[in-house]
């Protein structure tokens, strides 16, 4: 074939749809219940909101976005992440008049042109909450928080939380003077990305995956411990709030990000069964973005994890991620002339709810049971001229192999008895 899916792309097929249908449905459910309101943007944007939302020195910006001119030559961007977006249409759209915080959640594609590998694509997915309108602690808590319990109520365990402050306008300035002081006499000796960063983004050498960066950033001045009254406070309150919950965390104060729109609390959620990639999600709080994308001031905090990492951490545990679904019942016609009348029947068993299939091939019967077991259908409903002359049908348990012939109009009544009884059986044998 001369077409193939593009580099870094993934088509997702029936086989793993279930998988993903189970995390986004968790999420979703998650989301309700801490009371988020979904959000949906459209996949392209005007570059500059990227620009100057994400920073245009950003990697994200200056070397990954999907970024092309549309026929009246408008620059406009694929989307690489939701904030800024999300960001706009809260203020195109007013939202904080209603009520003064929003809390708002997403599950969307998003696009960076990076060297694709495990957990690394150029289009991938990711969950999200953005809580808009207050500076308050309580709102990075109630974030972290949701991320913490939709982890845990996914069964992943090996997963560590790692929280820093990167501070304020106020304190960053002569925390980044400190810290280029510190690296100014090893400069020739670290990494060329990192001798780059140098004059842009100084904070990013932190987390610098070299080794040799590493070593020569061991003992550099943490913004932790160079924080504003303000930023400490905050900071301090964050973690008494998590202490509370039962949260468990760590303080990292390497821990930086790559985005520029960061104030006070930065943090991520880390997994070793990642390899390399092993940043599962993460977050912080952008009290300055919707100001720096020409709004008003609003202060706000989000996280957003990567649904691609997080079913590579549920496959290598070997965590269960829901069935994939199958047709309960299977309909099979006898002969060609029943077929028609056998399809009515199908589609009264849809209209209440039971989930079936049945041959758009006219195979054989014997054909049509060898489909029927291939999708492991636990009853096959079979008719023929008799059947249809008397107005019934054969149902045919195919776990137990027996069957018996019921009324057309007993038929739906008699497949939800059945199934109800064996929901409950199963829910009994469960608890
Ligand atoms: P981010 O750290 O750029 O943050 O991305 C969040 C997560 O998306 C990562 O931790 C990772 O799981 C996943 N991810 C990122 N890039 C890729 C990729 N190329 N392939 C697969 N997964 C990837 C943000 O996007 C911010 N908008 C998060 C945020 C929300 N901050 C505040 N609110």
């Amino acid at each position: 074939m001369k077409f193939k899916s593009i580099t870094g792309t993934k088509d997702l097929l029936p086989a793993e749809s279930h998988r993903w249908q189970y995390v986004e449905q968790i999420f979703r459910e998650l989301a309700h219940r801490y009371n988020f309101k979904e959000i949906r943007t459209p996949v392209f944007e005007h570059t500059e909101l990227f620009a100057r939302g994400i920073g245009e020195l950003t990697d994200i910006v200056s070397k990954e976005m999907y970024r092309f001119e549309d026929r009246s030559g408008n620059s406009l961007t694929l989307k690489p992440e939701m904030t800024a977006a999300v960001v706009r249409a809260y203020l195109q759209h007013n939202l904080g008049q209603q009520q003064p915080v929003t809390k708002l959640y997403y599950l969307a594609p998003m696009f960076r042109q990076e060297r694709p590998q495990k957990g690394r694509l150029r289009q991938f997915h990711q969950f999200g909450l953005e809580i808009i309108g207050t500076p308050g602690a309580e709102a990075d808590a109630e974030i972290i928080v949701m991320t913490a319990d939709y982890y845990v109520q996914l069964g992943i365990t090996n997963v560590e939380l790692r929280i820093n402050s990167v501070g304020c306008e106020k304190c960053r300035p002569q925390y980044k003077e400190k810290l280029k002081e510190f690296l100014q006499p090893n400069l020739p000796h670290l990494s060329e990305d990192s001798q780059r960063r140098f004059e842009t983004n100084p904070l990013r050498i932190l987390d610098s995956k070299d080794d040799r960066d590493r070593e020569l950033t061991a003992d550099a001045p943490l913004q932790k411990d160079h924080l504003c009254t303000e930023c400490n406070e905050h900071f301090t309150h964050l973690q008494e709030i998590l202490d509370e919950a039962n949260i468990e965390y760590s303080v990292d104060g390497k821990i930086v990000r790559g985005l520029d729109y960061y104030t006070k609390t930065a943090f991520e959620f880390i997994s070793s069964a990642l390899g390399s990639q092993d940043a599962l999600s993460g977050g912080g709080r952008y009290d300055l973005l919707a100001k720096e994308i020409g709004g008003k001031d609003v202060p706000a905090v989000g996280v957003a994890g990567g649904i691609e990492r997080l079913l590579l951490v549920l496959e290598a545990s070997g965590t269960e991620t829901g069935e994939e679904p199958h047709p309960v019942v299977y309909l099979a016609a006898a002969d060609n002339d029943s077929r028609a009348w056998l399809y009515g029947i199908t589609r009264q068993l849809r209209k209440h709810n039971i989930p079936c299939d049945t041959d758009l091939m006219q195979r054989s019967l014997k054909a049509q049971m060898r489909e029927a077991s291939r999708q492991h259908a636990q009853y096959v409903i079979i008719a023929g001229s008799d059947e249809r002359k008397n107005n019934e049908v054969v149902v045919k348990n195919m776990e137990v192999g027996d069957q018996q012939n019921v009324s057309v109009d007993d038929l739906v009544h008699i497949l939800q008895q059945q199934l109800s009884g064996e929901h409950n059986a199963t829910e009994k044998s469960r608890a």
